[in-house]
């Protein structure tokens, strides 16, 4: 049998694109190997397949032309109920994941009795690995992707991480900063306490 395998890759935080790839010519004896890219922060001209000049993106466009490309295909707008909503298919707010993406330190992540998507796929028998981010909680081993459904794991826990030097920047007033910057009305009290 053909290694089947689940790939992962994930960026920034805030905005995320998600992309299915399979292999048209597969034998109905073979499933599909399945990839998944989840693009933070990619804007919708930011792929020359939807007429970026600046930014050639041959790679994606091929898969893209290759595929299906979904246009009025939404996401939420922020990286952990986006990626919450897809590895449970479940609207965030059903597992108390909805609003702010989590913060480094913060005692949160999708509740344990939720089976992910990575362990509905490895009972089907893929190999499933996930490269990049996380960002859906760690506060405890159990939360982690390699006890939710994921074989092998290379990659960062949370967000704001830097590309070049791997240190991650954050204090209130930066994402302060950030959430300024995405016109949100959000506000942190004295407690550190988010208020909406
Ligand atoms: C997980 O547990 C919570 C709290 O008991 C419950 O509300 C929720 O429905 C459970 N979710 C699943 C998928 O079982
Ligand atoms: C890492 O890079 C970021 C962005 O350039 C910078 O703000 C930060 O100070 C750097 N951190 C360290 C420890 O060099």
């Amino acid at each position: 049998m053909n290694l089947r395998n689940v790939l992962l890759f994930c960026a920034l935080p805030v905005l995320s694109v998600v992309c299915f790839c399979c292999n048209s010519r597969r034998s109905s004896s073979q499933p599909p190997n399945i990839v998944v890219i989840i693009a933070d922060d990619l804007g919708w001209n930011d792929v020359s397949f939807h007429g970026a000049d600046e930014i050639p993106t041959p790679n994606i466009d091929a898969l893209a032309y290759n595929g299906v490309i979904l246009n009025r295909h939404y996401v939420l707008p922020i990286c952990t109920p986006s990626r919450t909503a897809f590895l449970t298919g479940q609207y965030p707010i059903r597992t108390g994941m909805q609003g702010f993406p989590l913060r480094g330190a913060e005692p949160r992540g999708i509740p344990l009795n939720n089976t992910l998507l990575p362990e509905y796929l490895r009972k089907l028998g893929y190999a499933t690995h996930l490269v990049g981010k996380w960002h859906v909680g760690y506060h405890t081993k159990n939360f982690g992707p390699t006890r939710r459904g994921f074989d092998t794991f290379f990659g960062y826990y949370t967000g704001y991480i830097q590309y070049y030097n791997h240190t991650l920047y954050e204090s209130v007033s930066f994402l302060l900063l950030i959430i300024k910057e995405h016109s949100t009305i959000l506000k942190y009290d004295s407690t550190n306490t988010m208020n909406v």
